[in-house]
């Protein structure tokens, strides 16, 4: 992995975490599915349970309709026969042409309707009792549950129970006893209400169950399918989008080392401005005092001369030695100038290079700074006040403020000042606002407008790009501040009333070597 992938994020990065998604679409995806195919297999049974359901209340119809009439007559036949159980005077009559009639009621009704429906649809239904008249009216051990259930107020019973041929689905609720029952069954001591029995229907469970599993099927395949389907374009898509990651990754680390670059030829300029700039003041105190010191070469002749005649003449020799004295004084002086110009050449291009920690005098800074610059300032009609406390020492890295100032004036110049074609001031006004440093570099040059303020902290954004303005100087600032000093740095400033930086850091500057964006 390069320093480029970094930014890309670990999703993108590493395949796994697609797996995890994966896992986690597929744990839904079942999820869903369970829940599908559990409401299919409910909704199946409900619609098989109303079927049911249905036959119990036609079967409870045609019984009502009978024992409203207190039983029907019948032509006697060998499959209708006498109910042996209807122990009723009227119950066999002969019709005037001689056809005998026999009673049927509710229950042998049931049962015989019961028989064809068997033989014709498959569908079983019963009539039985706890307390059965005829004894294979009696219940089987689930009806009999049902039955007792049936006692403690349940309505209706409904389940899958397994038989010899396979599974049934079983479906059972009471019969109560009505007025027109009582005819017969009053003398079994029922009454008005009581559960005489019930009407279980059975259904094979078998083509339910198929058309279930069938269903079902259908289901899981359609799932599989669009899961496969959209786990194939979720992953062809995380691919394509983990791609564009890494070759934005690439092009954002190709900008960075671009800028990089920019930023330490910037530097290296400055740099190389400074150096030009010491040059070029050192030239003129070290010609003084070579002047004066060759000057003096000469008088030393001419005292020499005087004093290999006899008479010396006293007062001119006076007055040489008081030429030689003076001009003395003047190499001393532009020594010590140069000396002392030497002396903050080497603080200023050590502090610029070596990026070393230091306790400095912020006061002494400023003046390095505006004395490297001062080949190119003392030209131009700009004068710079400085305002900052004697004793004002800091630690830390002195070069990045040097370089802060550096900046900072060269941008007022070149800006402000149209590179010295307007005349004006720089303020540069230092206090110790425990525990920050507030510096406040002003100048009253022409201004910028609301859309130049808002974008000059962008890297490479210049209005002087064919004058070989390159875009940095105050991206150098805003980096300086924010991510080496950890300070603020803000800008104000409208057309023609000059322009404000209002900058602050910790009085301990803390560097952290690393290149922030605005
Ligand atoms: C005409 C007479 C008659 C009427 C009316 C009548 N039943 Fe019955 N019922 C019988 C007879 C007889 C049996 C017993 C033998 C059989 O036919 O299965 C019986 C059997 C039953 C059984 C089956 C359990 C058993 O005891 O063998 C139930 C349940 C039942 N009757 C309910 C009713 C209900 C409820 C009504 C009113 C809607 C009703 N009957 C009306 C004559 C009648």
């Amino acid at each position: 992995m390069t320093a480029a992938d970094a930014i890309v994020p670990a999703v993108f990065q590493q395949r796994r975490w697609w797996l995890v998604l994966l896992a986690l679409w597929a744990a839904g995806a079942w999820i869903l599915l369970d829940a599908h195919v559990e409401d299919i297999r409910v909704q199946s049974v409900q619609i098989a349970t109303e079927g049911a359901r249905n036959m119990f209340r036609m079967v409870v119809l045609t019984r009502s309709w009978n024992a409203s009439h207190g039983g029907i007559y019948v032509p006697v036949t060998p499959k209708t026969q006498p109910n042996p159980y209807l122990p009723i005077a009227r119950r066999d009559v002969t019709t005037n042409d001689g056809q005998s009639l026999t009673l049927i009621n509710p229950a042998y009704m049931t049962r015989l309707i019961a028989e064809m429906a068997e033989s014709d649809s498959g569908a079983i239904f019963r009539l039985t009792s706890l307390r059965p008249v005829r004894p294979e009216n009696a219940a089987d051990p689930w009806e009999k549950k049902s039955l007792e259930a049936f006692e403690s107020g349940i309505l209706e019973v409904i389940s899958i129970e397994p038989d010899a041929h396979g599974r049934q689905l079983r479906y059972m609720a009471p019969l109560k006893v009505e007025k027109p029952c009582m005819a017969c069954h009053a003398r079994q001591g029922y009454q008005i209400g009581d559960i005489r029995g019930g009407i279980s229907v059975s259904q094979h469970f078998g083509p339910i169950e198929a058309a279930i599993t069938a269903s079902i099927n259908q289901t899981q395949l359609s799932f599989v399918a669009v899961f496969g389907i959209t786990a194939l374009l979720g992953w062809l898509l995380l691919e394509l989008l983990r791609k564009r990651w890494f070759e934005l990754a690439g092009n954002i680390q190709q900008l960075k080392t671009t800028r990089s670059e920019l930023v330490q030829s910037e530097k290296m300029a400055s740099l190389g401005r400074m150096v030009a700039g010491f040059a070029h003041e050192l030239n003129t105190p070290v010609g003084v005092a070579v002047g004066a010191v060759s000057h003096n070469a000469e008088t030393l002749l001419r005292i020499d001369r005087m004093l290999s005649v006899e008479e010396v003449n006293e007062d001119l020799l006076r007055h040489e030695l008081a030429g030689l004295r003076e001009s003395g004084d003047l190499a001393l002086a532009n020594l010590r100038r140069a000396a002392s110009l030497v002396q903050s050449f080497k603080r200023t291009s050590v502090d610029q290079t070596s990026e070393q920690f230091r306790t400095f005098n912020m006061k002494e800074l400023i003046s390095d700074v505006l004395f490297a610059m001062q080949s190119t300032l003392k030209k131009l009609p700009i004068q710079v006040a400085v305002q900052c406390p004697e004793k004002f020492e800091l630690h830390g890295m002195p070069g990045l403020v040097q370089q802060l100032l550096t900046n900072l004036v060269m941008n007022a110049v070149q800006h402000a000042f149209d590179a010295g074609k307007r005349p004006g001031t720089i303020v540069i006004k230092v206090t110790h606002n425990a525990p920050n440093v507030r510096l406040e570099f002003s100048d009253d040059g022409k201004g910028m407008d609301a859309n130049q303020l808002a974008r000059i902290f962008e890297p490479f954004y210049t209005t002087r790009r064919g004058e070989g303005g390159s875009g940095l100087g105050l991206y150098i600032c805003y980096n300086i501040v924010t991510t080496q000093l950890g300070g603020t740095i803000v800008c104000h400033s409208q057309p023609e009333t000059g322009c404000q930086f209002d900058i602050q850091f910790s009085a301990r500057l803390n560097a952290k070597i690393e290149e922030g964006t605005p």
